[in-house]
């Protein structure tokens, strides 16, 4: 099967947060499964600087005010193509935010942009290839279905939408309509309408053939009030075609050089060293993390007094909601059993995660979550929030799981301070009798984290949309 992704962020090139390394990851591990899986993102400066050169390949003569080519690169073994058009993307900066750390103002067109370059490469095929299917992730490649209708297309080539977060929905004011060339009969609410404005998110869950989201609890969340963010009851409207599909991690990248705790000790002293962090009675944890409100670290904050009486120690590396970042900084001031690292450091993040006894996510929703799926690899025990995909990877300790030999981590809820302190002395209970947090870490480490199954869950989808060769 032939199957174009198209993302707003893709590893290697550019990422903000876990969507870049799925979609990243998602064309390698399907080629096993017999998916052919080229993959669109948008020519970001930092994506001309990580590949220098590349030819163009199609031509695009107006793009919502500009010319634009796509250029061909090369990831792993795939194709991929990249949307070069300079009035949208050609930017310093964060690939959303502009200087004033709010949303760039047209985000909206630049989006929708990738969409309809998405639609034009199903339409005219590129290098003599056509995708049988579209796999369009968040609400960045939302508008292709509208597009794909345009262009009559709707019916040859299918399309799977994944839902990473569905806190961003990609609105835009009404009187874009025409600018984004979106068909005023579409703007209903059976459309892509949302109270009165348009969301590109609602237009993909609308009208992709199938909807999946990153975790089977995820899936079943988003049709609740608490956690669909307002479009609870559009998913409940296509509950038949949405699923939940785990995301994997790439054990190439995330392989550690040892299979016991003793094996782990030398990178855990190593660790402290780094952040020079004292010896303590409990365990060393660690955090990596956008600092947002979706990631309850306000949560910790408050319950840090727990892990330091047990003589834990906390180490930090994130970057985010300025507010938080100095709470977090005057906590390091403070206490000599806190550290903190205020930035984006991928190399660091091996280092803790290989270093780090215990691995925090007290996340308030977790779509899936990729660091507690490093934390089980490393045996770096993953002490986690009861919610979407934190709940579908983590066997949590309880007098149940103990006895079977079957824990891999902690979980508390509800996501509350009180219920997190609860979980804090929990882990630091078990930290004080080794020969039951050994039996985890080992469990955790042999837990399955790779893509396997979940690749063969996408081919399979796929395979579904596109019908039988
Ligand atoms: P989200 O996509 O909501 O941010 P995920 O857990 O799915 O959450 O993915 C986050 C990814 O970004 C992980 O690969 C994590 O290691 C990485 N990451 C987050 N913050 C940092 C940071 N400050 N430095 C390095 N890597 C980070
Ligand atoms: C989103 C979610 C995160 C998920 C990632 C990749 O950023 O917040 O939970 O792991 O997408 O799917």
């Amino acid at each position: 099967t032939r199957v174009l992704s198209v993302a707003s962020e893709c590893v290697p090139f550019v990422k903000t947060g876990g969507l870049a390394d799925v979609a990243g990851a998602l064309p390698g591990a399907l080629a096993s499964a017999a998916v052919e899986m080229r993959s669109l993102l948008p020519f970001y400066p930092a994506v001309r600087e990580a590949t220098g050169e590349v030819p163009s390949v199609f031509q695009i003569e107006d793009l919502f005010g500009g010319a634009a080519a796509i250029r061909r690169g090369q990831m792993g073994a795939a194709a991929i193509y990249f949307l070069d058009a300079p009035h949208l993307f050609d930017r310093a900066g964060n690939i959303y935010l502009g200087p004033d750390g709010k949303d760039w103002p047209d985000n909206p067109v630049r989006f929708a942009a990738l969409s309809r370059a998405a639609a034009l490469i199903a339409l005219h095929g590129i290098e003599g290839w056509r995708p049988q299917a579209l796999h369009l992730h968040d609400w960045q490649a939302g508008l292709t279905p509208v597009y794909l209708r345009e262009f009559r297309l709707a019916e040859r080539i299918k399309t799977l939408i994944t839902i990473h977060n569905i806190a961003f929905q990609g609105l835009a004011p009404a009187h874009l309509l025409s600018a984004l060339d979106l068909p005023a009969q579409g703007f209903t609410r059976d459309g892509f309408e949302y109270w009165g404005q348009i969301s590109a998110l609602k237009a993909g869950i609308v009208y992709a053939d199938k909807i999946s989201t990153v975790s089977p609890t995820y899936a079943e969340e988003l049709m609740t009030p608490q956690f669909g963010m307002g479009l609870e009851g559009v998913l409940r409207d296509r509950a038949g075609d949405l699923s939940g599909i785990l995301n994997g991690i790439d054990l190439e990248v995330w392989a550690p050089d040892y299979k016991t705790r003793r094996g782990k000790e030398k990178h855990t002293k190593a660790l402290r060293a780094e952040f020079g962090l004292p010896e303590g009675d409990g365990p060393l944890c660690v955090v990596i993390s956008r600092l947002t409100g979706q990631k309850g670290l306000d949560l910790l904050i408050e319950a840090l007094p727990a892990l330091l009486e047990n003589g834990g120690q906390l180490a930090l590396l994130g970057s985010g909601d300025a507010a938080m970042e100095a709470q977090f900084r005057a906590l390091a001031e403070r206490h000599p059993a806190v550290a903190v690292h205020i930035g984006y450091d991928e190399a660091l993040s091996h280092r803790m995660i290989a270093g780090g006894e215990a691995i925090l996510v007290p996340s308030r929703f977790e779509p899936c979550g990729l660091t507690q799926l490093y934390g089980l690899h490393y045996g770096t025990l993953p002490l986690v929030s009861l919610t979407g995909g934190l709940a579908d990877t983590v066997i949590p300790a309880t007098a149940a799981t103990l006895a079977a030999g079957v824990a891999t981590g902690i979980q508390f809820n509800p996501v509350d301070t009180q219920s997190l302190v609860n979980a804090i002395h929990r882990l630091c209970r078990l930290y004080r009798q080794p020969d039951i947090w050994d039996k985890m870490l080992r469990n955790a480490m042999a837990h399955p984290v790779g893509w396997d199954s979940s690749a063969r869950a996408y081919a399979d989808l796929f395979q579904t949309i596109t019908g039988p060769v």
